[in-house]
């Protein structure tokens, strides 16, 4: 994570917290650009060989700053919905360097979609590609599409984030994919330049990649289709608490530079997480501190409708005072949010440094699924968002005003 202590105060790179939060409302999200840069130039040079092009997917954090600052690293974006189609183009995204994703694109998507010209849209059904060939004999259009396979391969991550098993609803099975390759033709607007696979999230072993990619071979061969892009997904786990497994990139990527060579296709890929995981906190206030049984309860200003992961996913994101104080601990203590359901709880400790009302906290490694998936539950405003680059405090979403939820 960005997040350092130098002496007792919590910095991002080489800016106190504790000097941003005196000029912004907590609860906000706060992203290093320079970890974000590094995460990308690292993915990006695991795969250098094969020259791949990344598609940022879009749902992880759909800032439009940020994905403008991945865009001039070089990254394309996966979209999954109109409105992120219509931030990855006002992120000065050029349309060749966009997929468009998902198993339930409306009528009107996929017009704006071809519209804009995307580099291709992943089909998810036969019904979807029926659609797309209307809507482009409509506009006198030919539309390049991408088939996403359901390769049934188990990703051993969370069941509710894992995609790719046989019995989940994304994507085509292999012989359903197998027949309508061979019915292509009936589709004069289509134009079929790609499989795609994306297996799951938070994937941490390279044995289900390794399955996917064996399975994708035997059945691109199959089709007798020279497909111009693979497009693998995304899926790379990071590891959110020390030791914890992360997926091993490297070794991942000689599988790839393998596949590649025997199919001669260019490669995509969609990372999120991995690109953006690590690079944000989201800093909260304590507003009470109190004792239930024996359990003290640190109530935050943030809660699940800013940071939805540990209600949703019971994931772990450590908790780092901003202000650590040295000597004394205290036991049993259980972070929640202020609003009224249990699961508004963001972690446990059996001990932890002292805290007192009003100090600060930071929610490690939000970059990814935070403010994305934050909501107004509770008719609360969206948080600020911040992104801290070169030395500079940069406020790349202002916090919402209630007035604009009512
Ligand atoms: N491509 C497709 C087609 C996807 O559905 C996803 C994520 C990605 C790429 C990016 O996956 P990543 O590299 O970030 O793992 N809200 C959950 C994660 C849901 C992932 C949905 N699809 C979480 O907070 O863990």
């Amino acid at each position: 994570m960005s997040l350092v202590y130098k002496g007792q105060n919590l910095y991002i790179d080489s800016t106190p917290i504790k000097s941003i939060a005196k000029k912004n409302i907590t609860p906000f999200y706060v992203y290093s650009y320079n970890k974000m840069r590094n995460n990308y130039q690292t993915f990006y040079n695991y795969f250098k060989k094969i020259n791949p092009l990344i598609c940022f997917s879009v749902k992880s954090n759909s800032n439009v700053s940020l994905i403008s600052e991945l865009g001039k690293l070089g990254s394309g974006a996966d979209v999954v919905s109109e409105g992120e189609l219509r931030k990855a183009i006002k992120a000065n995204i050029k349309p060749n360097k966009i997929v468009f994703s998902g198993i339930g694109k409306t009528e009107q998507e996929l017009t704006k979609a071809i519209k804009t010209g995307v580099l291709l849209i992943n089909i998810e059904s036969e019904s979807e590609a029926k659609l797309i060939n209307k809507i482009s004999k409509k506009m006198r259009k030919i539309t390049n599409i991408g088939i996403r396979i359901n390769p049934g391969v188990d990703a051993n991550t969370l069941s509710k984030i894992s995609t790719g098993k046989t019995d989940s609803k994304f994507g085509l099975p292999k012989s359903n994919f197998l027949s309508f390759c061979k019915n292509i033709k009936k589709f004069k607007n289509l134009k079929i330049k790609a499989v795609s696979v994306h297996i799951g999230s938070q994937i941490t072993s390279v044995g289900p990649y390794r399955k996917t990619l064996n399975t994708l071979y035997k059945i691109i061969k199959l089709s007798r289709i020279n497909f111009e892009y693979v497009d693998l997904g995304g899926g790379f786990g990071i590891s959110y608490q020390d030791k914890e497994k992360k997926i091993d990139i490297k070794n991942y990527s000689r599988l790839v530079d393998k596949f590649q060579k025997k199919l001669n296709c260019k490669i995509i890929f969609e990372p999120g997480r991995f690109v953006v995981g690590n690079v944000g906190a989201l800093i909260s206030k304590i507003i009470y501190i109190k004792k239930n049984g024996n359990k003290n309860f640190i109530i935050l200003d943030a809660g699940m409708n800013d940071f939805m992961r540990p209600a949703l996913y019971n994931a772990k994101h450590n908790i780092l005072p901003v202000l650590k104080l040295k000597k004394k601990l205290i036991g049993n203590v259980e972070f929640v949010g202020p609003i009224c359901e249990s699961t508004d709880s963001f972690i446990k400790y059996k001990n932890y440094s002292i805290l007192n009302e009003n100090n600060l906290v930071a929610i490690s490694d939000v970059g990814a699924y935070g403010s994305s998936l934050s909501s107004n539950y509770n008719t609360r405003p969206l948080a600020s968002e911040i992104l801290i680059k070169k030395g500079k405090v940069k406020i790349i979403r202002r916090r919402q005003k209630i007035s604009e939820i009512i």
